[in-house]
């Protein structure tokens, strides 16, 4: 079954690695579309998104090899070829081609991405971006092509901070013809590592870290061999993990340096945390403490995608608290299945109002997005009973082995 059965009631005891960050090693893989040649990329987690990348890339002409986490992208022979809808209708990041790509073909054939539930998710910024830098795009009914002779650089001033468009913009802009300055930039630790995969290739670019880019074209990148840093929001997910059942975890190379506003929530709800050369260490009691508010938004300030995660420990504190999400206008999907765990939490508009829940009693449900699931799996852990969490394969999106992670963990987890 697509499933994932949880025995809940037991305290963490364990330690485990942590995978190499899937929103850093998207961009990347599709930014190397820009280099002719052959890259390595290491560190690469092996989920269902990096796959569909993967596919994507090869539709395209890119010879792709694969050895566990290392993959090399060869792409001297790109061609036209339309990229398989079925790759590019499951994954979101897929858009994120469309820079790279006319950067070096120049036109673009592509159905509209998909994504998850949690919104919308238009694409009107990306477009209207690119239209900017000289690309033709005619609509069509579910979906576009887009065509540029040479892509020239412009001025981006953009109505909100969006971390695609802004990967777009870059990916569009470092072979572009003249200078590009996109602001505000988003400044999401995943962005910051394409810019170093980038410069490393040879890009010029300039405020990396920062909400103001720029960038100067240059004629031509080359092949590099790089490491994709470890996914802040897995870390994350295993920490709430810990404070939601309680015990003492260790995560190897968990990047604590990009975690700041999860780290001092987490402290704050008592979570007792030691950030080492080689990872963290967490240490809780067996409830976390309460949390009267918490309000996602754009990085450094605390990320929408561990919001569910930290829903479940608002919920397991037993105190009254509120969630404002600021990002996406559906993320609180989780809610009608904790409810049917036990939990006291209402949602009005883009706040969620959690009450004092006693505690949590296991249930069969539902995922329907991948950080809502991997959230589901985490309130099992503290629920008392037994647990199972349907549609796994939302959380294979974005989790390589979470069964496997839990277990190292000291949690009674299993595939069902
Ligand atoms: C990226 O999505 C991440 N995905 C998301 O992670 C993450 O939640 C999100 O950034 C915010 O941090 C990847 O990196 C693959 P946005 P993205 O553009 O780029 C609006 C996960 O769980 N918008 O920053 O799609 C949009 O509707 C995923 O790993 C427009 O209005 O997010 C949203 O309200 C979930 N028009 C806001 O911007 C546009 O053209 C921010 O979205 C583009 C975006």
């Amino acid at each position: 079954m697509d499933a994932i059965r949880i025995y809940g009631g037991k305290c963490l005891d364990g330690q485990t690695g942590i995978q190499g960050s899937k929103n850093a090693s998207l961009p990347v893989l599709a930014a190397t579309l820009l280099i002719k040649g052959t890259c390595e990329i290491e560190n690469c987690p092996e989920i269902s998104d990096v796959y569909h990348m993967l596919r994507l890339l090869e539709s395209l002409g890119c010879r792709v090899m694969r050895e566990g986490t290392l993959v090399r992208v060869n792409t001297e022979h790109l061609s036209e070829g339309d990229m398989p809808a079925d790759s590019v209708g499951v994954m979101r990041s897929s858009i994120m081609l469309l820079g790279a790509l006319l950067a070096r073909v120049g036109s673009v054939d592509m159905d509209y991405p998909g994504g998850c539930v949690i919104g919308a998710r238009p694409i009107n910024l990306h477009l209207q971006s690119l239209r900017k830098m000289g690309v033709a795009i005619e609509e069509r009914e579910g979906g576009f092509s887009a065509r540029a002779s040479r892509l020239k650089g412009a001025v981006h001033q953009l109505p909100l901070i969006s971390v695609g468009v802004t990967e777009n913009l870059i990916l569009a802009a470092v072979l572009a013809e003249g200078t590009t300055v996109i602001e505000p930039a988003a400044r999401e630790p995943e962005i910051q590592t394409l810019c170093e995969f980038l410069k490393q290739a040879g890009a010029d670019i300039v405020g990396i870290g920062s909400d103001r880019l720029t960038i100067h074209g240059v004629d031509r990148l080359f092949p590099v061999h790089f490491r994709i840093p470890a996914d802040r929001i897995v870390a994350g997910t295993y920490l709430t993990a810990c404070m939601c059942a309680g015990g003492r975890i260790f995560l190897q190379d968990a990047p604590c340096h990009h975690m700041a506003s999860v780290l001092s929530k987490a402290a704050e709800m008592g979570a007792e945390l030691s950030c080492e050369p080689d990872g963290m260490l967490v240490m809780c009691r067996a409830k976390p403490a309460g949390c009267e508010r918490l309000c996602t938004g754009c990085y450094p300030d605390f990320p929408t995608d561990l919001q569910s995660l930290f829903m479940v420990a608002m919920a397991v504190s037993g105190r009254a608290g509120q969630i404002e999400e600021t990002v996406f206008e559906n993320r609180f999907r989780i809610v009608p299945e904790l409810v049917k765990m036990g939990a006291d939490i209402t949602v009005m508009g883009n706040r969620a109002y959690i009450g004092s829940t006693q505690r949590l009693q296991g249930a069969i449900v539902q995922a329907e997005e991948l950080r809502g699931g991997a959230a589901l799996t985490v309130a099992a852990l503290a629920a008392d009973g037994t647990s199972i969490v349907t549609n796994r394969h939302y959380i294979d999106r974005g989790y390589e082995d979470i069964v496997s992670d839990l277990r190292e963990l000291g949690a009674e987890v299993e595939l069902a």
